[in-house]
């Protein structure tokens, strides 16, 4: 099976975990956009979704599906994203598609947190993935010296020849070159730098559950 197979099955394995009349948030990537495109089927079937991300808003606003402002939203019972790394425990380096702070937000407000991935993704060991971290641009060089004393090697992510930036006008710093042993350890740490707004590190809250493309089908991890 192809990569783009097996993030289409565990899109749609995760509509199982959609809920009836309410309402789903979701993530962003190319495997949450395989997910987006499974949910508009049953669109009928939910009050609306919550995006982590402009370009997610736009792909559901597209197939018709009502997204709501967070802040209208109380409580959701389920957020649906992709993740760039994923262990056994559910902790997550994710932030590749630079959407890593609004999917944490997202992600708080909901019960649970289903992680789609193809199996690819599935480490044991986090960190062979550049780590994001979102910073405000006027802290980019005091928080990149930050982090290189942690370890690794921080680089501001470029895009066109230009510094990156999120849909919160901010920039991302990839540290690579780590080897994470203790993830929620180090998502404290780094949150706790002036400057940063959100590390990728997904372990506090980690993911709930974990739908895993392999060619022998859909494996539940939870
Ligand atoms: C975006 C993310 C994505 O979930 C992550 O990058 C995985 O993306 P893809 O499904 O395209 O492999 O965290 O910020």
């Amino acid at each position: 099976m192809t990569q783009d197979e097996l993030k289409l099955a565990v899109a749609q394995a995760a509509i199982a975990y959609v809920v009836e009349g309410e309402i789903v948030g979701v993530g962003t990537g190319s495997t949450a956009n395989f997910f987006i495109d499974e949910l508009a089927k049953i669109k009928h079937k939910i009050k609306g979704a919550v995006a982590s991300s402009e370009a997610t808003a736009s792909r559901l606003r597209a197939h018709g599906i009502t997204v709501f402002d967070l802040n209208e939203v109380s409580a959701m019972p389920v957020y649906i994203d992709g993740a760039d790394e994923i262990t056994a425990s559910g902790a997550m380096i994710k932030g590749g598609g630079a959407a890593l702070t609004r999917e944490k937000i997202v992600a708080s407000v909901a019960k649970s947190f289903v992680c789609i991935a193809d199996g690819s993704k599935f480490v044991n060991l986090l960190g062979k993935f550049p780590l994001p971290v979102e910073v405000i641009p006027m802290a980019r060089e005091s928080v990149i010296r930050a982090l290189n004393a942690i370890g690794g090697e921080a680089k501001l992510r470029m895009k066109d020849g230009a510094a990156l930036l999120t849909d919160n006008g901010n920039v991302i710093v990839d540290i690579h070159g780590l080897q994470i042993a203790d993830p929620v350890a180090l998502e404290k740490q780094i949150n706790n730098i002036v400057g940063v707004v959100a590390v990728g590190l997904f372990a506090v809250q980690g993911a709930n559950v974990c739908l895993l493309g392999t060619s022998e089908g859909v494996k539940t991890l939870q």
